[in-house]
């Protein structure tokens, strides 16, 4: 080989070592299987914080004394912790509540302080925004979440 092949193959060996170095976290996270890529965890992060912080709480601790009415009749917003009870929900109903607002998912003029982000998010940033929700939770969580969405998925497929 002359010793510009040699520089050449060098080169592409230690570019393909850092390109399965950067690529490694997208990799483990698919591999894992069903899981929302890093990719998007991150983009729902920063949607959280610009969207969802002020009343759920920087650390998704929610709004305090939050299972008390406020003096309005309305109730405080949830924490999104494994404290709280997001994950007794399926994708689906998490997905409506962010989109449309509580009040049009529960209907017959329940009224909340949480407006819906249908105008301001897309779908996929919606989307993001709940995997990084549910990247906070402890495996249990994330199992019964997953079981719930599941179930909901069969029943609405026979509907
Ligand atoms: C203006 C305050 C406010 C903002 C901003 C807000 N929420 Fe809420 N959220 C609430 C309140 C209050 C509730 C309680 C629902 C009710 O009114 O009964 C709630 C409830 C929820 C629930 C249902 C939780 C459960 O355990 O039943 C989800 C899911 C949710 N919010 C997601 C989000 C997401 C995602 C964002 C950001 C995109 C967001 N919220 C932004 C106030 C807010």
């Amino acid at each position: 080989m002359s010793r510009a092949a040699v520089l050449f193959s060098t080169l592409g060996i230690v570019a393909a070592g850092l390109g399965l170095a950067w690529a490694w976290p997208w990799l483990a996270a698919l591999v894992k299987g069903g899981d929302a890529s890093a990719a998007t965890v991150a983009l729902g992060k920063t949607l959280y914080a610009m969207h969802c912080a002020t009343c759920h709480g920087a650390d998704l601790e929610g709004q305090r004394d939050w299972k008390s009415p406020l003096p309005s009749g309305r109730m405080p917003a949830p924490p999104h912790d494994a404290s709280g009870h997001t994950w007794h929900h399926a994708d689906d109903v998490l997905f409506r509540i962010t989109k449309v607002g509580p009040a049009a998912v529960v209907d017959g003029g329940y009224k909340s302080d949480m407006p819906g982000f249908g105008s301001v998010m897309s779908d996929e940033e919606i989307r993001a925004v709940l995997a990084f929700i549910k990247s906070t939770w402890p495996e249990q969580e994330r199992e019964y979440q997953a079981e719930m969405s599941r179930r909901e998925r069969e029943t609405t497929q026979g509907e």
